[in-house]
């Protein structure tokens, strides 16, 4: 019989598992048998992050032409007989290569990625494990961490002793995860058909995704109207719920948002929260994006109000420099999750959760089967340390305020919404001659002109800033959170732009 932590012999013959390239590469490594795990395990990170730099796309967009694509899709055929491991890695490089290079310093699309090199580590290391994270019987070390780096993540947002929560795999599984255990928590099974919410004009689609995955119409929504500086504003969420009520229905949540996706705005928590006290209403606060600034040396004053919250969802795959699928939702009262998401079935019942303090995290959201998301996480705040990743935060706000200052400088250029947590809007601002011979702005010709500048950025390879729509006016958007771009570089960006658009308010005459 082998005892756990005991090497069998047999070990070093192949098993129906092993792939010949597996032993051939054992019996290469005798040489390493006297070195530890752990020496080895440092080893493969420093291979892993030298394949990494040799192999980081030369362009910060690469979408395959048909040509490509065909090809692609060729091999995305299965081997019937298997292929060699190298082979299969130069295509698997090669299908890898057409992808938008998210962590890229110059790209400023959507939400980039600029993941931290021991966040892939902290990635890799945990894959090697492939951790069933369900219960605390098949996961005790790693749910262990889990647990208390919630509730210091928790602690963090001023949220009480009684928050618990779950890692997820985002901002939209979060979303959705607190939706329901609000919809249980405030709601009897008969109020449902009656009951609304209420979300701002620039909430994040994926709450109202899981607004109707939780079993909610369209129609039960209100979209309450924004102040000037895209804001929820709370006199017309007041009126809004008065209204609701008089006509018999039955308000139960507000969903805020710490850190709006289109401008880096921040709901006025403090007095939202205070609606939600006053009217018995869940608050949720979507801080996917901008929870991280609680963890900002300079700005976490700007989260102020975050810790009245009922929920939370926060993505470490946003601003935290985390690698995709990790991201997390904290309850004020972690027994409303546990209402929510306790599952049963007698084939999982030897894992049974013993005590409140053995964390079985499938009792706490929708996965059953779900891996150890909060390992590398934890590997960047050790290994990285918090002053470090505050640095990193404070660093992305202060690159967009230099590049809306730098903005301001220019002409033509005007800024839709200043720099708030790292995100600005701007646009060029094109003039025509109108039949009066009169020089006025054209819309038109200035959505063509910023069109085209984020496209010959990209085509350039200088940047990808791309477009959004306030108000139904199209601008160019920045998110400007990457560590590894200095001011400097932003500012060049910025001038470039500008030539761009010269060139091409030029060629259009
Ligand atoms: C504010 C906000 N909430 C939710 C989401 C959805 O997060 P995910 O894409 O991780 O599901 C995003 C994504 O950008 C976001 O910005």
């Amino acid at each position: 019989m082998t005892r756990v932590g005991m090497i069998p012999e047999s070990s070093k013959i192949a098993t129906p598992y092993q792939t010949t390239q597996q032993t051939k590469m054992m019996e290469q490594d005798e040489q390493t048998a006297n070195v530890t795990p752990s020496q080895l395990a440092e080893k493969l990170c420093k291979s892993f992050l030298d394949v990494r730099s040799r192999t980081l796309p030369p362009d910060i967009v690469d979408v395959a032409d048909e040509r490509e694509v065909a090809a692609m899709r060729a091999l995305a055929i299965p081997s019937t007989q298997g292929r060699p491991m190298r082979e299969t890695i130069e295509d698997m490089l090669r299908i890898m290569s057409h992808r938008v290079a998210m962590e890229h310093p110059r790209f400023f699309g959507f939400i980039p990625s600029p993941v931290h090199e021991s966040s892939l580590l902290g990635h890799v290391i945990t894959t090697m494990f492939n951790v069933h994270a369900g219960s605390w019987f098949e996961s005790s070390g790693p749910s262990a961490v889990e647990d208390v780096m919630i509730k210091w993540l928790a602690q963090q947002a001023g949220l009480p002793d009684t928050a618990g929560g779950v890692f997820v795999s985002g901002g939209s599984m979060a979303n959705l995860t607190a939706i329901v255990a609000a919809r249980d928590a405030k709601l009897s099974f008969e109020q449902r058909a009656k009951a609304v919410f209420y979300v701002s004009e620039q909430t994040h689609c994926s709450v109202q995704k899981g607004l109707g995955i939780a079993g909610f119409h369209a129609s039960q929504t209100r979209h309450v109207e924004c102040d000037h500086s895209f804001r929820m504003k709370v006199s017309s969420l007041r009126k809004a719920i008065a209204a609701d009520r008089d006509a018999g229905l039955v308000p139960f949540l507000i969903v805020a948002t710490c850190g709006l996706t289109n401008t880096g705005s921040i709901d006025p928590l403090d007095e939202l929260a205070g609606v939600a006290e006053a009217e018995d209403l869940w608050l949720h606060v979507d801080g996917a994006y901008g929870g991280s600034v609680i963890l900002s040396n300079q700005h976490k004053h700007l989260a102020q109000g975050v810790a009245r919250a009922h929920s939370l969802s926060w993505d470490a795959h946003k601003w935290l420099f985390q690698t995709y699928g990790c991201g997390v939702l904290i309850v004020r009262d972690s027994r409303h999750l546990i209402q929510s998401f306790t599952t049963n079935a007698s084939y999982i019942q030897d894992a049974e959760e013993a005590s409140s303090a053995h964390v079985n995290f499938w009792n706490r959201g929708i996965e059953l089967t779900r891996p150890a998301r909060a390992m590398k996480l934890w590997f960047t705040l050790q290994t990285l340390g918090l002053d470090k990743l505050g640095e990193f935060i404070d660093h992305g706000i202060q690159l967009a305020e230099a590049a809306e200052q730098a903005f301001r400088k220019l002409e033509n250029w005007k800024i839709v919404t200043p720099a708030q947590l790292g995100i600005f809007n701007f646009s060029y601002v094109a003039w025509s001659i109108n039949l009066d011979g009169e020089r006025e702005v054209s819309e038109s010709l200035s959505e063509r002109v910023n069109v085209e500048a984020s496209k010959r950025a990209i085509s350039r390879n200088i940047a990808a800033p791309l477009t959004t729509r306030l108000h139904g006016k199209l601008n160019l958007r920045m998110c400007t959170i990457s560590p590894n771009l200095g001011t400097d570089q932003l500012l060049e960006v910025v001038h470039a732009l500008d030539s761009l658009a010269t060139e091409i308010m030029a060629e259009m005459g």
